[in-house]
């Protein structure tokens, strides 16, 4: 099996990283990765935060992917990726500082995705941050016509995707008890939207 590739991953990772850079902390030590695809962001980012260990998951058919890059990078601080279904697998039983994932949540279902927000509202703590890449709609509109194209295009291979609301992902997050600390506009009609776990869960969840 040769390395799986993504383009959009060269494009992407130096402005995500520079974002990632500033909401992880020094005092960070265990990132978790929702999706982590070929695993090219993984073996990116992984080195410029050597104080963390990396925890690259996805569904069982990309791991063999993530382990190719792994093994070329060579990089020590990523943990060996296992199996993370949203919907289906918990988290792996460690605490976790902070979770990141990247052009998930429109390939994911609504119903994954609010699976995904529940279980970071029960398995992160206080101050822990939950940081989402990738395209959103605000006030349902597309931010741009390209977004609204690609949204058209996911749905005829799969009706049950497309580019979410950000209202819905921000209420569904503050039920789930986190705050946005901040909604950082990115290039390519992206966002990243960063979330601290309040103590406190609401009751409404
Ligand atoms: C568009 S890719 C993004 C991959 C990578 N994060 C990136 O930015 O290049 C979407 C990823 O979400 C994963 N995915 C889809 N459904 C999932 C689920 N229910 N649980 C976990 N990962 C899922 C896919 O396997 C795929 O790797």
């Amino acid at each position: 099996m040769n390395k799986p590739i993504s383009d959009a991953c060269d494009r992407n990772r130096e402005p995500i990283l520079k974002v990632l850079q500033d909401f992880i902390t020094r005092d960070d030590r265990r990132l978790l990765e929702i999706g982590s695809g070929t695993g090219q962001h993984a073996v990116y980012f992984a080195p410029h935060f050597p104080q963390l260990e990396w925890y690259p998951t996805d569904v069982s058919g990309k791991l063999k992917g993530i382990k190719l890059w792994m093994h070329e990078a060579g990089t020590p601080n990523i943990q060996a990726p296992v199996r993370l279904e949203v919907g289906k697998d918990d988290f792996p039983k460690v605490k976790f500082d902070v979770v990141f994932t990247a052009n998930t949540f429109h390939i994911m279902h609504w119903k994954e995705g609010k699976s995904l927000i529940k279980l970071l509202g029960h398995r992160l703590r206080e101050g822990s941050r939950a940081i989402f890449y990738g395209p959103f709609k605000y006030e349902g509109e597309f931010t741009s016509p390209s977004n609204e194209a690609f949204d058209r295009n996911l749905k005829v291979s799969d009706p049950l995707s497309g580019i979410r609301s950000f209202e819905d992902v921000n209420n569904a997050m503050i039920k789930n008890g986190f705050e946005l600390i901040a909604d950082v506009d990115m290039p390519a009609n992206n966002q990243m939207l960063i979330y601290s776990r309040l103590k406190f869960v609401s009751e409404r969840s």
